[in-house]
């Protein structure tokens, strides 16, 4: 039978790949692969899933050095040697064991970058709607699909370099925040991504924006978010 052969990372910072033979099946995405592996081959394996059809953004690892959503990433379409693949877990965050990797500091960061939406209305207030088809709403809706995967903070050198910096995906968070009308907080989420970890030490490398699987552009949030702090720095209101 033709099958695939994986070398897969196992420990945790410090550790070793282990070889394995996995069959190969039509339309078989890497997923399945570490699947096949942890059901048929070593079930103590670790690794992180939840829904398999690229909505949690949960299943992110490094294929052949390359940072992608498994779930959604086929064999024979991004595997450049279709008979090898090595699988390790995303780079620049804590390895807890095998492919799984500490998630805390991605997601303390788009607290820090105050991700989180402060409407001005109280509950007994209506909704305010932002219709699909408005200008307000089209501007927030490039980056508003983050699945919140990492895959782009795991390609960003600049998060390699300085492990303090907020990275792609928390400041395209503050961006699609900053752009939303119904937000209040606009000048508070300015101040917290305008320091030396926030959107200015970003280089524009562009790898976030070519690696993310949402064709999410986070190379243009930051720039958008480094012309509003610069407006807000010329206005003395920073
Ligand atoms: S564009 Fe900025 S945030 Fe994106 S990978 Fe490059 S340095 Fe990192
Ligand atoms: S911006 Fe894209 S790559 Fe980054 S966490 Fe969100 S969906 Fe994943
Ligand atoms: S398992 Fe949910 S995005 Fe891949």
């Amino acid at each position: 039978m033709n099958s695939l052969k994986v070398r897969v990372w196992r420990g945790g910072a410090v550790g070793a790949f282990q070889g394995f033979e996995v069959p190969r099946h039509a339309s078989q995405t890497v997923l399945d692969v570490v699947t096949h592996i942890q059901r048929a081959l070593d079930p103590t394996l670790a690794y992180r899933f939840a829904c398999r059809v690229g909505m949690c953004g949960s299943c992110a690892m490094t294929v052949n050095g390359v940072a992608r959503w498994t779930c959604r990433t086929h064999i024979d379409k991004a595997v450049k040697n279709e008979n090898q693949i090595e699988i390790t877990p995303l780079r620049n965050l804590p390895v807890i064991r095998d492919l799984v990797t500490d998630m805390r500091e991605f997601f303390d960061k788009w607290a820090r970058a105050k991700g989180q939406f402060r409407g001005a209305r109280s509950r007994n207030d209506d909704f305010p709607a932002l219709k699909p088809d408005t200008p307000a709403r089209i501007q927030i809706d490039a980056g508003i699909e983050c699945i919140g995967c990492a895959v782009c903070y795991s390609a960003c050198d600049v998060v390699s370099w300085n492990p303090d910096y907020l990275g792609p995906a928390a400041l395209n968070r503050a961006w699609t925040l900053v752009k939303d009308e119904r937000d209040s907080k606009k000048l508070e989420r300015l101040r917290a991504i305008a320091g030396d970890a926030g959107c200015h030490s970003c280089h524009t490398h562009m790898s976030c924006t070519e690696r993310c699987p949402k064709q999410i552009s986070p190379t243009a949030g930051i720039a958008g978010l480094k012309r509003a702090v610069a407006k807000a720095a010329l206005e003395g209101v920073l």
